[in-house]
Parts: structure tokens; sequence; C-alpha cells
């Protein structure tokens, strides 16, 4: 496959066909980055979902392998899919499921069974039921076998929350040394909660706690997943939950979107600190940054997310073919204080060809084209405050502006913005087009961003990485050029560096 379809992302990850959505089972085990992921081995919409999967040495490269686990009964009659869930290396072989010295990989995911059935292992469950499964790999994650003597292992909700049987989904598994304990974190998405149970097996779980519903719950809460993080990398440490939404979203845009809190956890609940509760903390303040997950096997002080570059409002929609969707460029995260805050910053994981940088004293209003064409950019842009309302850079434009895509920021409400309303293709879905912004202190003036645009998105890191706006486009070919933009008057001190990113494929 020469992966240079119309659309098709250049240096995301993207299946070569068919359906794909939220990163599943991310682990970093014996040098070598697995991604699995939700998808439809038979389609380009949702459906059959089985856990894709792909390799890589390096989070940018990725080689393509068999799909982990297929949806049982596939294509003819589905008993069970395989939702979402995340992946562990066992190297005590606490769960048994080891041979000789070597340690399994074990995978905790939600069994979704489209049929009322009674299974192998004599348990129960009915119609549309969510129950939480686990498989285990002896050949570091390649191929993988389900618990079928066990499985579910956890099969309903506690019984107070007995009517939330199809709601009941998305563990976040992690080894928690203090305690000596398996912790998993699973959503009763209906009811924004995330119930915390433990093992010492992987194979029987114990209720301990409860969080939420807090900050934002204008949909329903998945893809949880809880995970320490060094604080300013001085030693000291906090834990974040994330949690996807949807719908509810960041402000202004459709369907879903992400959350985290940043808290401690004791080994059995999580608590929030006070100054998270104080306003919803938006992971990504774009439409397409989705059940985000980081990679478990790596040290604490190297957090890395992935999330899905797509939107459940429009995601069966998006005018690609023969894949639909694509996933985040990879992430590390770290908190830093900032404004007394403990927030969450991230910084992309790639590599771009050495670029050229340009300096301007002054940029006058209006527009200034760049010598910089093409679709696969890294662009940091540094500027200051001087007369001007807005500024920033118009990317993938047509030298007539029919087609622009607009990131900037406005000086007067202290935003940054990407504004796709006229970012070509949008007409497949309603909600598509719109401006979409997050708050950005500048520093005395000062505002930093960097600009990630591929073949069919833009992701955009302000200041420090403490907000980012991601969000699909779709323009046409021969939308390649650039300009600096500046509203209203000149701009001040701008220092452009641009770096052609190269095919990954
Ligand atoms: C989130 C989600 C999960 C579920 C999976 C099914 O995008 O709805 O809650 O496990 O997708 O594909």
């Amino acid at each position: 496959q020469d992966y240079n379809e119309q659309y098709r992302p250049q240096y995301h990850f993207t299946p070569a066909k068919n359906w794909m959505n939220d990163p599943n089972g991310l682990i970093f085990h014996d040098g070598i980055y697995h991604l699995f992921y939700q998808y439809n081995p038979g389609g380009t919409t949702w459906g059959a979902m089985s856990w894709g999967h792909a390799t890589s040495s390096d989070l940018a490269h990725w080689e393509h392998q068999p799909v982990a686990l297929q949806a049982r009964g596939f294509p003819d009659e589905i008993t069970e899919m395989f939702f979402s869930g995340t992946a562990v290396a066992d190297v005590n072989n606490t769960s048994g499921f080891g041979i000789g010295d070597k340690a399994p990989l074990v995978a905790m995911y939600t069994s979704y069974y489209p049929q009322a059935q009674t299974l192998p292992s004599g348990k129960s469950v009915e119609a549309n039921q969510q129950s939480q499964s686990i498989a285990y790999s002896l050949d570091d994650g390649f191929t993988w076998t389900t618990y079928d003597e066990g499985n579910p292992v956890l099969l309903n909700p506690p019984p107070e929350y007995a009517d939330q049987i199809r709601e009941f989904r998305d563990p976040g598994v992690f080894w928690h040394a203090a305690s000596n304990k398996w912790i998993s974190v699973i959503s009763l998405a209906q009811l924004h909660k995330l119930l915390i149970y433990t093992s010492g097996d992987l194979k029987e779980w114990e209720l301990v706690s409860e969080f939420g519903p807090e900050n934002a719950v204008g949909g329903v809460w998945e893809c949880p997943s809880l995970f320490p993080l060094p604080v300013d990398g001085n030693g000291g440490s906090k834990w974040v939950a994330q949690v996807g939404l949807n719908p509810g979203g960041p402000p202004g845009t459709p369907g879903s979107g992400t959350q985290y809190f940043v808290g401690d956890f004791d080994g059995t609940t999580f608590t929030p600190d006070p100054e998270s509760l104080k306003q919803t903390n938006w992971l990504d303040w774009g439409p397409d940054f989705y059940a985000a997950l980081s990679f478990s096997g790596l040290p604490d002080t190297e957090r890395v997310d992935i999330a899905w570059m797509n939107n459940w409002k429009y995601g069966g929609v998006i005018p690609t073919d023969p894949w639909r969707s694509a996933m985040s460029i990879p992430r590390k995260l770290s908190l830093k204080t900032i404004d007394n805050t403990v927030t969450l910053v991230q910084s992309p994981v790639l590599d771009a060809e050495a670029g050229f940088t340009q300096h301007w004293d002054s940029v006058p209003a209006g527009t200034t084209k760049l010598n910089l064409t093409g679709k696969a950019l890294d662009t940091t842009l540094t500027f200051t405050k001087s007369e001007s309302t807005q500024f920033g850079i118009i990317v993938q434009a047509m030298a007539d502006f029919r087609e622009q895509t607009r990131i900037g920021y406005d000086f007067t409400t202290e935003q940054l913005f990407v504004n796709r309303t006229l970012s070509g293709v949008a007409d497949f879905d309603g909600s598509f087009s719109g401006v979409y912004s997050a708050p950005l202190a500048s520093r005395n003036g000062t505002v930093t961003i960097r600009v990630l645009t591929d073949w069919s998105s833009v992701e955009v890191f302000g200041g420090q990485g403490e907000v980012s706006i991601t969000a699909q486009i779709f323009p046409s070919a021969d939308a390649v050029e650039s300009y600096l933009f500046s509203m209203d008057g000149p701009t001040s001190i701008i220092d452009l560096e641009a770096k052609e990113v190269h095919s990954v494929w």
C-alpha cells in the first residue's frame, strides 16, 4: 500500500483499511511499542469490534500486525466483541499464565455480548451486556489467548448499580507497587462514575472505591485511566485521571472530548485536588481528540499518550477511504506548575527534517506569504503583542484563500484558536465546520505556538504545551500555501521555525 490516497495521514497512524476508534492496550515491552486499537475487520464504519495491532520501535514508524483479538464469530454471527481496555506485563506471573520463566502480557478489556448466552466459564450474560475479561500473550504481545475458563473476570457492576450492566466498560489496569496490587479503573458510563478495583492476580477483583461525578458530565464517561506523573521534574508526583466524555466535549465542539483531573491516589482512592475541580480541565480543546490512553511499561517520567483523532459526532462519515480514523501524534505528558496550578503539559513526539528559520522585527496588518508550502509540516511560531488584535499562521491555503485553515492567537480574549470553517470538505456533517479556542496566557505579551499539519489534520500546542487544539481538516490537494496573518495592526518580533515531516510509510 502506498499511503498516498487523498487525505491519507503521512505521519499519523492509520490502519491500511477499515474503521478504527480508541487506542487500546498501549504497552512498551522488550523495546517495542505496541498499539492495539478498536478495529472493524469488516468495514469502514463501527462494527465487529476487534483489537487491531501495530508495532513500532520509535513511535513514528508503525508496522501493521495481524488482528490481535478478533470479534468472536466474525463475520457470520458475532457473539462477543472486544471493546476497549489496556495491557500490562505481569512480570511476577501473578496471573499464573506464565510458562517456565516466560512472563505473560495480560490485556483487560470489555467483552460486549450482542446476545444473551451462557459462556464456556459457565457464567451467563444478558443481551448487550458489558463485562470485563482478560487475555494473555506468551509471545510478547503478538498472539493472544482469551481466558475462557474464567471470563468474564468481572461479570457485573456492584449490586447497587445492577441496572448499569450495559454501561460498564473500558478497564484501565496498572500495577501499584506501593500496595503490591493490580488496580483497575472502570467506567459506569451513564452515572459518570469510575469504579476502582484491586487484585492480586488479575482474575479476582475487589471493589475499593468510586470517583465521580465531577466536572464535565454532559455525556457518558468512557475510557478512564489513572497514572502518576512527576511535578516540575523535581521528584514530587501527582496522579492524573483522564476520562473520555461523549458528547459534552470542550466548549464550541460537537460530540466527544477528553478531560483530566489532578490529585492523589493511595492504592484505593483517587482524591482530586480542589484546584482541579474549579473548572473542567480539557486535555485538548479541539473536536478530534478522544479516548486518550498512555503506554504502560515506560518509566513514570516518560508517560506518552495517544488518542483517537476523530469524534463520535461525525466519525463514521468523514470522507476518507479505504480507512476511517487516524491516531493523534504521540504526546509526552508532564505536570508543570503554571500560574500556581499544577497543569498537564503535552509535547508531541516526532522527528522532522532540519528546517528553516525566519525572523521579522515586525509584520504588517494583513497577510504575509511564507516561503513554505506543503501539507505535512511542523511549525513553531513565536510573536509579541504590539497593535494587532490577532496574529497567527494560515496553513493549507489556496492562493485565493477560498480554502484555508487559520491558527492563531487573539490578544483581546487571550485565546489560542483554530478556524476550520474554510478548511475544505465539511458538508458530510452539519456540525463539522467551526472555530475552536483555548485559554492561553501570554508571557509579557509573547506567545509561542507549535502547529503540526498533516494531510487531514492540524494539532496545535500553545505556550509550553499547556493547551492543545486538535482538528481534522479535508482540504483540496492544491491547498498548500502558508501565510502569516496580523489583524488590525502590526505584530512584533516574529520567529518562525518550519520543518517538513516526511511520510513514515
Ligand atoms: C469509546 C467507546 C468505548 C468502547 C468502545 C467501543 O470510544 O465507546 O467506551 O469500549 O468505544 O468500540
